[in-house]
């Protein structure tokens, strides 16, 4: 028996693993196995000095252990802490060191074998283990394994016994292993993927390699199925293959091929003697032809995310139906990509891709981004002594992974500099699978890869490149390579709290320029850990939420999905850009514009509707025969015969919906709509009524005013806050970091402007009240003129605001800011929505009607911060039990209602720090900065930011009796 207390030299050692078998394919076998996940006996020692001696022997006495849950990371089960840095090592940077602190699990689960082992030989599999461990069954020193998000097997024949088994696992949060796992996400510990015993029988397959290619210049497909180990037998009844020499090759002369838009699979089975291993062939050739990335002879779009894998209770433990889930709702907003950002994802995340139909840029587990800040110096991805460890990583992702036709290539990994392993990694990857593109953004010159890609260039440079206009790379035959290359941004738009913002301008790029082939907007979810306050509340936890010495804070919460997998308002703004067609309408109502943007499939499986409303309301609507059109087909078709428009503004809407169930959605679900809006009908001539004066009061109409201020003290019964000019945001993630807009605004004092009187004048029909609003220290100032007037019925204000002296920067906001009584809890609008809308992150919100609770205007940002902005509002009716107040926009205002103040928006630091006080917040807004994607990335586009100018806004108050039905 081994001491388990002498041999822990694995740790520190650059070597992947001992004693484990080649890898090889995930297999779908018949043969037995055992699932041994569930509670397992569990201690978390300190260090390798606080290891229980003699662990592994069936006889030690573990009851007074814990129990832990396998498969799952044992600091979200109360054992360490969770720790979260982007960049930096939570450890010193001494390869291939690790601190004595090492918090090490160890393991035991004790199970019965029912009977004889069904097979002459026993693979004890883990699916993931983070980040280095050591096996004992029954006593015996199995071998020891890194590589946290790849498989490893064991030979467990020797040492596995009818009856009773003792397994032992020893697992170490640190090692060398962990200078190659610096991604940018929490640091989780444990045997946190399944694990399983297999049954192998004597006649066996081991490994499975599937070459299915298609000519999409005859139809043909042929197949060729590479086994090793006992002779096999293939069969494919679809394909009419029974029986046969799995080598082949098979040609079919017409198969259906494979692509995310179709994903059409045969299935098929290896059979031995001993056993059956189902296969699904998905027929498909990637190439890179005249610089394009093309499947199937097509070139494609990559409309894709970044996914880690992330589940806000379990970490980075995902059940199968959570998976199904993600791939589901990347479906169902137009996401046809996939990269598995930064290591390989569960298998059976894969299979859905395979099945469900996503296009995969399968990326090994390799991450030394830490070695940045210290100069890159020792950075192992140049060091020959982790070559083993890089080829192994990058072999075990291939072997893995070789059968889904979903993966079109191959990433060597994530940020970990250049050097001679990435290109060894590449090497061998060519070499054992050429039917794959290979991918890897940290070498710029691109030597070793097949496709040019960057993360978050900006517009401009993004648009230099798809012109092939892009400065040379330092070598000239490497530059030369470099420009024949297809371009994807591996990485962009980075979805940070609110945003991000200048995704429809990027879509355009990658429409306009052939070489840009999309991207993958960074990213798909945000990994908060979910937490309850003591009053059950639920929040989500970021970095420095578990005292950790170092942190970066809530860069880890930059998903489209928040922590529970609610869409946030990036990801319905990016189901808009993608839509795989578009519709356009012109204005002027003549005609209608479809143009099929798939790259494979025809519009037969869609419906076309319409629907025309005059100021909001209903006034026709149907069904429009589109006819069908090829991928890259358009169409134009005259709008239907409507009647002639009332006053007010005409909105004509046509969606594209799947017109049958598909496996993703069902029926009806929309894919696809333009709108178009005829110009509104010019604002009526307003009669003028007189003011009036009531005690120390001035009546203007509804509006009740301070004599001596010039202050708006209420409308009809409605008591409000003084309606006062603002200029500040709480800021957005993307205006805190990055260009830190967010900073010259505090430095500023835009948070703290004062006012001054410099004018009122209550006389005729017009009160004009004039102020200078300033910040302490400087100044420039706004002069601002309020001019209110009154039909009768409705309180008119005319604001005008002129900047005086410097403004440097943008502003966050030009517009007004009150509040309401707090009993106000509802809003119905028409303008743009139903979600939340800045000018940069527009595309989604329609015009219409749309009515919301003023609770669910809020978007809940994992840090709060400046949120649900009701875009291009024509009017709104606020209203409660009390009544309430309807304000109209001539044409048209940006509206937040909110139950806390922008400054207690700003303090808080998480959802449930906001309490909601007794008034509603509102702001009406002629304009606000643009959001962009600053936090990593571009800020927002020239054209999207705001500067202090001469700017005006019209508004209109008017008294509501009673909530409108
Ligand atoms: C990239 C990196 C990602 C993530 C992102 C910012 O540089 O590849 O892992 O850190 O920036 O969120």
């Amino acid at each position: 028996m081994t001491s388990t207390t002498r041999d822990t030299a694995y740790v520190e050692d650059r070597a992947p693993g001992r004693g484990r078998l080649a890898p090889r394919a995930a297999l779908h076998s018949d043969a037995p196995s055992l699932a041994l996940d569930g509670p397992w006996r569990f201690r978390l020692a300190a260090g390798l000095h606080d290891l229980s001696a003699g662990f592994e022997a069936p006889g030690f006495d573990d009851h007074t252990w814990d129990e832990l849950p396998v498969p799952s990371c044992w600091q979200l089960n109360g054992f360490g802490a969770p720790a979260y840095t982007n960049v930096t090592y939570p450890f010193p940077v001494d390869p291939p060191h690790v601190p004595d602190e090492n918090p090490t699990g160890e393991y035991r689960r004790a199970f019965t074998l029912p009977g004889p082992w069904p097979a002459a030989s026993a693979v004890l599999r883990f699916e993931g283990v983070d980040s280095c461990f050591a096996v004992w069954l029954n006593g015996q020193r199995l071998g020891d394994g890194k590589g946290s998000r790849l498989p490893t097997e064991f030979d467990a024949t020797g040492a596995l016994r009818p009856g009773r088994n003792l397994l032992a696992v020893r697992v170490h949060q640190w090692s060398a292993g962990s200078y190659l796992e610096d991604q940018d996400m929490w640091w989780l510990s444990g045997i946190f993927r399944p694990v399983r015993l297999l049954a192998r029988p004597a006649q066996r397959i081991d490994d499975v390699f599937v070459h299915a290619d298609y000519d999409h210049t005859t139809g043909r497909g042929t197949l060729r199925v590479q086994t090793t180990g006992a002779a096999a037998r293939l069969h494919v009844p679809a394909l009419g293959l029974h029986d046969a020499d799995p080598a082949g090759p098979h040609a079919f002369p017409a198969v259906v091929p494979w692509t995310a838009e179709q994903p059409h699979l045969y299935d098929g089975e290896l059979v031995t003697a001993g056993e059956r291993v189902r296969i699904r062939v998905g027929f498909r050739t990637v190439t890179v032809e005249d610089g394009r990335l093309q499947v199937n002879g097509r070139p494609l779009l990559l409309r894709g995310v970044n996914r880690h894998e992330w589940d806000p209770e379990t970490g980075r433990t995902l059940s199968y139906a959570t998976m199904r889930h993600d791939v589901l709702l990347m479906k169902r907003h137009n996401i046809n990509a996939v990269r598995t950002s930064h290591y390989p994802p569960d298998s059976a995340f894969l299979d859905l891709c395979d099945e469900l139909g996503l296009w995969v840029v399968d990326e090994c587990d390799l991450e030394t981004h830490g070695f940045e800040p210290v100069g890159w110096h020792a950075n192992p991805s140049d060091d020959p002594r982790w070559q083993e460890a890089y080829l192994d990583r990058m072999s075990r992702t291939v072997e893995r992974d070789k059968n889904h036709p979903s993966v079109i290539m191959w990433s060597l990994g994530n940020e970990s500099g250049t050097g001679r392993n990435l290109a060894a990694m590449a090497a061998w990857t060519r070499r054992r699978d050429p039917s794959r593109l290979l991918h890897y953004e940290g070498d710029q010159d691109s030597g070793y890869v097949d496709v040019y890609s960057r993360m978050y260039a900006d517009h401009a440079e993004t648009e230099l490149i798809g012109r092939g206009e892009e400065p040379a790379t330092t070598d000239p035959a490497l530059d030369a390579h470099r420009r024949a290359l297809p371009f994807i941004l591996c990485e962009y738009a980075h979805a940070m709290g609110n945003g991000p913002g200048g995704l429809a301008e990027y879509q355009r790029l990658f429409e306009r320029y052939p070489r840009l082939q999309g991207g993958f907007v960074w990213e798909w979810i945000d990994h908060g850990i979910a937490r309850r306050t003591a009053d059950g509340r639920t929040r989500h936890a970021y970095g420095g939420d578990f005292g950790e010495p170092v942190h970066d804070g809530n860069f880890v919460a930059d998903g489209l999905l928040f922590p529970d997998r609610t869409p946030s308002p990036g990801l319905i703004e990016y189901k808009k850009v993608i839509e795989p067609v578009t519709i356009d309408l012109d204005p002027a109502g003549e005609s209608i514009l479809i143009r099929n943007g798939h790259d494979f499939r025809d519009t037969g499986h869609l419906g076309f509707d319409w629907r025309a409303e005059d100021e909001g309301e209903p006034l026709a609507q149907g069904p429009l025969a589109v006819p069908v059109l090829r991928p890259g087909e358009h169409t134009l078709l005259p709008w239907p015969a409507l009647p002639p428009a009332k006053d007010g503004e005409r909105a004509f809407t046509v969606t594209a919906r799947l017109a049958r169930d598909e496996p993703w959605a069902g029926a009806g679900h929309d894919i696809a709509w333009g709108q178009a809006v005829s110009p509104p009908a010019p604002p009526p001539v307003r009669r003028r009524a007189p003011l009036s004066r009531q005690g120390a009061d001035v009546l203007v109409g509804p509006g009740r005013f301070d004599a001596a201020t010039g202050g708006l003290r209420a409308v009809g019964g409605l008591p409000l806050d003084r309606p006062v000019l603002d200029l500040w945001r709480a800021p957005t993630d993307n205006d805190r970091l990055g260009g830190r807009e967010a900073d010259g605004w505090q430095a500023l004092g835009l948070h703290r402007l004062t006012t001054r009187l410099t004018g009122l004048d209550a006389s005729g029909d017009a009160l004009t009240v004039t102020t200078r609003v300033a910040p302490a220290g400087t100044d420039a100032a706004m002069h601002t003129t309020y001019r209110w007037r009154t039909d009768g019925s409705t309180l008119w204000l005319d604001l005008t605001v002129v900047p005086e002296g410097d403004w440097p920067g943008a502003l966050p906001r030009i517009g007004l800011r009150t509040a309401l009584p707090g009993w106000i809890d509802t809003v119905d609008w028409y303008g743009r929505g139903p979600g939340e809308a800045y000018r940069d992150t527009a595309a989604a919100a329609r015009l219409g009607r749309h009515r919301h609770t003023v609770d669910a205007l809020q978007t809940p940002y994992v840090r709060p911060q400046e949120n649900g902005n009701r875009h291009q509002v024509r009017w709104a009716r606020l209203t409660g039990a009390g009544g309430g107040l309807l304000v109209t926009g001539d044409p048209w205002y940006d509206l937040t209602a909110r139950r806390w103040t922008a400054a207690e928006l700003a303090a808080a630091r998480h959802t449930t720090d906001l309490v909601p006080g007794d008034r509603v917040h509102l702001h009406l807004d002629a304009a606000h900065h643009g959001i962009g994607t600053a936090s990593c990335g571009p800020g927002p586009l020239p054209e999207h930011e705001l500067r202090a100018r001469r700017t005006t806004l019209r508004l209109g108050f008017a008294p509501l009796d009673r909530p409108q039905a």
